[in-house]
């Protein structure tokens, strides 16, 4: 145990203790009925809990960001964990308050209870050094009530926020199993990767932006595919009209400084970035390929086109490993469900190492075929390819740390 870098759930034991984890259920949920679309991140988790059937069980988690239109409460969440894992988990309707910490105290083992979407709590969403994140209310709060604090939310490592990186500071603090697994097993399959070729789609514009910099300038990447609204970024950047729906969209989720940083990064390494040849738009109800000269100025870009789908898996043949994050449309339209789909099948079929990150795109991937077909089906998306970056990984410096700071309390 001194040897290790950090704990994990094998390393103390939890019988009787009350133990907080952190878990990532962050889900795609449907714009119109407001349900969860996937359960993929709640199953990944079920080991820990497993682990913890003789605990007192706390659960703290988030749901996308605020403004955003899936910013919802987490009571559907405690649900759908319950479901998954058969046993009673109670939603508390609070975080840090008087409510949560009484029903903490009269926790009994065996119990699980899920507190309200952690990003409801406005310092949440701050990413701050681990010793300032310690210092905050909602850390302060909890702090006192728990013995181990467990880490599994491998997908928001990434991130160094108070329930992330604020905990350990206070708390003995160690890995569950999902999180252990998947550091084990990227670490391994990282030590043999070369010439690898990352595809990088979704909406979290600034994050791409700056993964895409740093595989680029360590020399990680072979090539990068761009999809998505990143591509729009990209395409922005090399001066194609991709009109104002689409302009307005990359300034309402980011803002054009991340225009201009593409600008850079196309400057130094034109020959690294795929960029899409076309693209769908919907036209009376249908879908419709678009040349990227040809985009009509006042219609939303929903997917990558089919020339560029052809295009983008004919280059794939010549890699040897390829990472793949984020979807390439708006995957929950079936009509433009097909690029992401096509990409993640091929994927799949490839002769080398395959991996997939991220809620959405792993949707697909289990739709498209099935799992056994890649190397490793990662929860993470931001954090997967943080990963990759070589850039640390907030939590598991967090994990590090506390194992050194509570030594003689594990
Ligand atoms: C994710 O889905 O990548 C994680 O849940 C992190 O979410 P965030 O990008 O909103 O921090």
């Amino acid at each position: 145990m001194q040897d290790k870098e950090y704990l994990n759930i094998e390393d103390v034991n939890t019988v009787g203790k009350t133990v907080l984890v952190r878990i990532d259920v962050n889900s795609p949920i449907d714009p119109a009925s407001k349900r969860i679309l996937d359960d993929n991140r709640f199953r990944s988790h079920k080991q820990t809990f497993n682990k913890l059937r003789n605990s007192k069980v706390v659960v703290i988690a988030h749901q996308s960001r605020p403004g955003r239109n899936d910013f919802t409460t987490t009571e559907q969440h405690a649900n759908k964990l319950s479901e998954i894992l058969q046993r009673p988990v109670e939603y508390i309707d609070d975080i840090f308050g008087t409510r949560a910490r009484q029903k903490i105290q009269k926790m009994e083992t065996g119990d699980i209870i899920f507190l309200e979407n952690v990003r409801f709590y406005s310092e949440e969403v701050l990413q701050r050094d681990p010793q300032t994140q310690g210092e905050t209310i909602i850390v302060n709060k909890l702090t006192p009530y728990f013995d181990y604090f467990i880490m599994d939310a491998f997908a928001a490592a990434h991130r160094s926020q108070p329930s992330i990186v604020g905990f350990p500071q206070k708390i003995p603090s160690i890995s569950g199993c999902l999180m252990e697994k998947e550091i084990k097993t990227l670490q391994k399959i990282k030590k043999e990767f070369k010439n690898t070729y990352f595809v990088l789609g979704g909406v979290k514009i600034k994050d791409s932006i700056d993964v895409i910099n740093h595989l680029l300038e360590n020399k990680t990447a072979e090539k990068i595919f761009v999809t998505g609204v990143v591509a729009n970024t990209f395409l922005k950047a090399k001066g194609h009209k991709i009109g104002k729906p689409n302009t307005d969209l990359i300034k309402e989720i980011s803002d054009t400084k991340q225009i201009q940083q593409a600008k850079k990064i196309l400057k130094k390494h034109k020959n690294k970035i795929e960029t899409p040849k076309d693209v769908a738009i919907e036209q009376n109800g249908q879908r419709k390929d678009i040349p990227i000269n040809k985009i009509p100025q006042n219609k939303m870009i929903q997917d990558i086109g089919i020339e560029t789908i052809a295009d983008f898996t004919d280059k794939f043949k010549n890699c040897q490993a390829i990472v793949m994050n984020g979807p390439a449309g708006v995957f929950e339209k079936q009509k433009f469900a097909i690029g992401t789909n096509e990409l993640v099948r091929t994927a799949a079929e490839l002769n080398a190492y395959t991996i997939i990150g991220g809620g959405h795109i792993c949707t697909a991937a289990e739709d498209a075929c099935t799992k056994k077909q890649y190397d490793h089906i990662s929860t993470g998306g931001g954090a997967l390819m943080q990963f990759f970056t070589n850039k640390k990984l907030p939590a598991l410096q967090a994990l590090k740390n506390s194992k050194q700071k509570f030594k003689t309390k594990y």
